[in-house]
């Protein structure tokens, strides 16, 4: 049973909106796949080889950033109480000029091309604007005073200093712009990225979603009020030292802020333990290998752990993973929720709406689940011993390519049972 207690989900935008966004996301980790397979055993050598630049920015907005995207265009309305303002064009701005500028940001890295390079980021940054201002109507209009909007608004403040600072280093990459000391800013690029923006929109969502779809207890009301200032302040003093060429201060700051996260993904994996329902289901196996990557990552850093294991850990392990998890939850539940509202607004009840566990059946989930772990485990073996790319490269293009399949059976039913409640609402009338 679903706790939907304090949401108002009529106010979400039509289902299509933020389908169009998953179903892109999957096409972005088959990009990445192939080129693993193309470039092969170089990408993994060191976090400047341009493929492997290429990858970071198809994942980090082509794949993590599409699915934030509509993630946050059906949940904001629901949390908020207020819908979107004309959704739809919203919906078409961001989806192109996230796909866009994700594509040729990623080329213009992988070919050290100036132009292709601007155009991305510009596309990019304006794909991620359109998205801010979402957000920030959403909190404008809203309803009440959610602590969970609060927490979007601190990853939202988060995104647009991840997107400024991009755009700077992209401008000077591309010759626009002399910024002196590149390794910092870009260091301050990537902290911003997943402490602020990934990190904090994971913990707003969860703390919305884990107690609603694993029926849990509530995150602690400490942790729900501290951890979003927290991280934030720790972020900008990290910054301020940084710029200031204070490394050693820099890293008690971001060392803080990776100690609040672990905080929140401990307590995550222990009110999942505690859930009511014990039953083993395969999204639990996404967050829990995400909160572990994420764990370990935290502890690597602390150690200076090689920067490719970390990305590995970040983006393949925790991004993708928990993404796919929450992807299991929330399509079944919006196509369900969809149809039902739609024979409800039709005032009969003739058509049987299928439940969840038909929408998305667990054992393909399953599979998923398995070939992401696969994929994850050959990538950090690939770290150390090359030859393992290629293979690494095969499951993660069959995990993306598994996720979308069942994204478009969700579609596929969605399409049938609502042209069958037309069906029958024609007839009746
Ligand atoms: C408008 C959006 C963005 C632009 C224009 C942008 C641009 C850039 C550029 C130019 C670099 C430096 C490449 C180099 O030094 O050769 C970089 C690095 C990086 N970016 Fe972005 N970026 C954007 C968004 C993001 C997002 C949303 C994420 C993560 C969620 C991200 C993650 C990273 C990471 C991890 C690196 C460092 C890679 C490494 O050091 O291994 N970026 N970005």
């Amino acid at each position: 049973m679903l706790n939907t207690t304090g949401l108002r989900l009529d106010q979400g935008p039509p289902i299509h909106v933020p389908f169009r966004f998953f179903l892109t996301a999957p096409f972005f980790t088959v990009l990445s796949a192939l080129a693993l397979l193309h470039q092969g055993e170089a990408l993994l050598a060191s976090r400047w080889v341009p493929g492997t630049l290429a990858i970071t920015h198809w994942m980090a907005i082509g794949f993590l950033g599409q699915i934030m995207a509509g993630t946050l265009l059906q949940m904001l309305p629901v949390i908020a109480g207020a819908p979107v303002p004309r959704v739809q064009h919203f919906g078409w701005v961001l989806h192109l000029s996230l796909s866009m500028g994700a594509a040729l940001l990623g080329a213009g890295l992988w070919y050290s091309h100036p132009p292709l390079l601007l155009t991305g980021a510009l596309l990019a940054a304006l794909g991620f604007s359109a998205l801010l201002l979402a957000i920030w109507l959403a909190l404008y209009r809203r309803r009440g005073s959610g602590q969970q909007i609060r927490g979007i608004g601190f990853a939202a403040f988060s995104l647009g200093v991840t997107v400024l600072f991009g755009f700077l280093l992209a401008a000077t990459l591309g010759g626009w712009l002399q910024l002196s000391d590149l390794l910092v800013w870009v260091n301050l690029h990537l902290a911003w990225a997943f402490l602020g923006w990934v990190g904090l929109l994971i913990a707003s969502i969860s703390i919305q979603l884990v107690p609603l779809f694993y029926v849990t207890p509530n995150y602690p009301v400490w942790l729900i009020r501290s951890l979003g200032p927290l991280i934030l302040l720790a972020l900008c003093l990290g910054t301020l030292f940084a710029l200031f060429q204070q490394p050693a201060a820099a890293r008690v700051a971001f060392g803080t802020a990776v100690a609040a996260w672990m905080v929140f993904g401990s307590i995550t994996l222990y009110l999942q333990h505690e859930r009511r329902r014990q039953r083993m289901d395969p999204t639990l196996l996404h967050w829990w290998v995400a909160l572990l990557c994420a764990l370990v990552a935290g502890i690597l850093w602390s150690l200076e752990g090689p920067p490719v294991v970390l990305g590995i850990l970040l983006f393949f392990g925790l991004a993708t993973g928990l993404s796919a998890g929450m992807l299991f939850k929330i399509i079944p539940f919006l196509t369900w929720f969809h149809l039902q509202s739609q024979q409800l607004g039709a005032g009969h009840l003739r058509v049987r709406v299928p439940n969840m566990r038909t929408l998305l059946p667990e054992n393909w989930a399953y599979l998923q689940v398995a070939l992401h772990l696969i994929a994850l485990l050959c990538l950090l073996a690939a770290w150390a011993e090359p030859s393992w790319t290629s293979l690494a490269a095969c499951f993660l293009g069959s995990e993306a390519v598994i996720l979308l399949v069942l994204i478009l059976r969700n579609l596929w039913y969605f399409r049938r049972v609502a042209g069958r409640i037309s069906a029958a609402s024609s007839a009746q009338a």
